[in-house]
């Protein structure tokens, strides 16, 4: 029950060993294991669904930076009397180590929460031993650029106490479950944004064990959209003496992951140019290495600028006056089109106050829209007055703007007029007399 209120009070506790350069990282985490397989002890879950039971995930040795400040760190205290029933689980994180996992110890000063989330994984050999075990945990943080999927494998206990009740698993003195992480997969953003025509990378990486799981890695990345996958590169290639040995299949054209990223790094990042609209959704890093697979989920938006320009820069009011603002060829659709006008004697502009009407949006082969407004100009404004539209769409930083100015009246019709009615009085008086 300490444990409990311990690791429930804060998402996570680190202590630090400044020497060693490594740390222990605490974090909560959810087991969810399929209700009905295990319906033992678990809490939350309801019949055949899946459980949610609490659990406790202890990193054990994560690599930390030099620029590190462990002073706020605090020790992990295993419970004094091991409680078979709490899911306690530890993993040590040295080879392979976790990318990027400063950001998993800043995350609590930050106060950002990390999900973690662990489930009971089955490679696809049935296993022999029963006190092996396998869990996936993949790992997020909100609002941050950072994702990890870890496979971790039990390890012998030695004088195991006592089993764990739910798990089935030996137990080590303090009442753990003892693991070590066998494979990473991740990548250092969530979703990627690039420009329609162009270039983009969508990172995925992996890193194993010092000896190798299996001779050869296979990735495989697809794309899922609106409900519809499909697959966009396949690649399997032996991870040692690999020249020339890769097995390639880009089902995109102009496609492709490095070879030599793949196993002299475990970089399987994924290369796209001339981006289409089609090319958006979700992308899934798939990463085999003999019996083990994980994962990984990138988002790619496909944006293109809007083209903006107006039906007249120079506007002569002799009455009332469309005014056309042309939104052209951007993507995705959420354009925004507003209208100001600054008078003559005025510092700042304001929101106009007229009849504008939007056309319906306009959709391209290429997948691109175009919109435009139309703003009424009553002809009783005053010459000087700048009109603008202004466009605000996700593609831009700051919203594009456009203006108009209205014309004084042209004074050759002035005169053209006065002079048409003096003559047209003088004719009259000349009629009268
Ligand atoms: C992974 O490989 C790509 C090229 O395929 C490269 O642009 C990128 O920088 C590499 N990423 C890392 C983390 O090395």
């Amino acid at each position: 029950m300490f444990l409990v209120i311990l690791f429930g009070f804060s998402v996570m506790r680190v202590y630090g060993d400044e020497a060693a350069g490594v740390a222990d990282l605490v974090l909560s985490c959810v087991l969810v294991e399929d209700g009905a397989a295990h319906g033992g002890t678990g809490g939350g879950g309801g019949g055949g669904g899946f459980s949610r039971t609490p659990a406790t995930l202890v990193l054990k040795d994560v690599s930390v930076g030099p620029d590190q400040s462990l002073e706020m760190l605090t020790p992990f205290i295993p419970a004094s009397e091991p409680d078979p029933e709490l899911v306690l689980i530890e993993a040590t994180v040295s080879k392979p180590d976790i990318p990027n996992s400063d950001v998993l110890l800043h995350a609590d000063c930050n106060g950002q929460e990390v999900t973690c989330e662990m489930s009971r994984y089955s490679p696809n050999d049935a296993l022999k031993n029963p006190d092996q075990a396998f869990f996936m945990v993949s790992l997020h943080i909100e609002g941050v650029d950072f994702s990890t999927s870890l496979i971790l494998q039990t390890v012998k206990v030695e004088q195991p106490a006592q089993r764990h009740i739910q798990l089935g698993l030996p137990l080590s003195q303090s009442g753990t479950v003892q693991t070590e992480v066998i494979m990473v997969v991740h990548s250092d953003v969530r979703s990627v944004t690039a420009p329609l025509k162009g270039d983009v990378l969508v990172p995925c990486g992996f890193k194993q064990q010092d000896s190798p799981l299996a001779p050869d890695v296979h990735i495989e990345w697809r794309v899922q959209h609106r409900g519809k996958g499909r697959k966009v590169f396949e690649m399997k290639t032996p991870l040692e003496d690999a020249e020339g040995k890769a097995e390639i299949l880009a089902e995109r054209s102009d496609s492709s992951v490095s070879a030599e990223g793949v196993v002299s790094e475990g970089n399987a990042s994924l290369s796209m140019s001339r981006l289409k609209v089609a090319d958006e959704g979700t992308y899934i890093c798939t990463v085999t290495i003999g019996q083990f697979h994980a994962q990984q989920v990138i988002q790619l938006n496909v944006i293109q600028l809007p083209e903006v320009s107006l039906s007249d820069y120079r506007l002569a009011l002799k009455s009332d006056t469309t005014l056309s603002c042309h939104s052209s060829k951007f993507y995705p659709l959420d354009a925004q089109i507003e209208w100001y006008s600054r008078g003559p004697e005025d510092t700042e502009r304001v929101v106009f106050s007229g009849k504008a009407s939007l056309s319906g949006h306009r959709r391209h082969g290429d997948g691109t829209f175009s919109l435009s407004s139309h703003l009424t100009v009553p002809h009783t404004i005053a010459p000087g007055t700048e009109i603008t539209c202004v466009v605000s769409h996700p593609a831009l930083d700051t919203p594009h703007s456009e203006t108009a100015t209205v014309k004084s009246p042209e004074p050759d019709s002035y005169w053209w007029v006065l002079g048409f009615l003096i003559i047209t009085v003088l004719f009259f008086l000349q009629v009268m007399k």
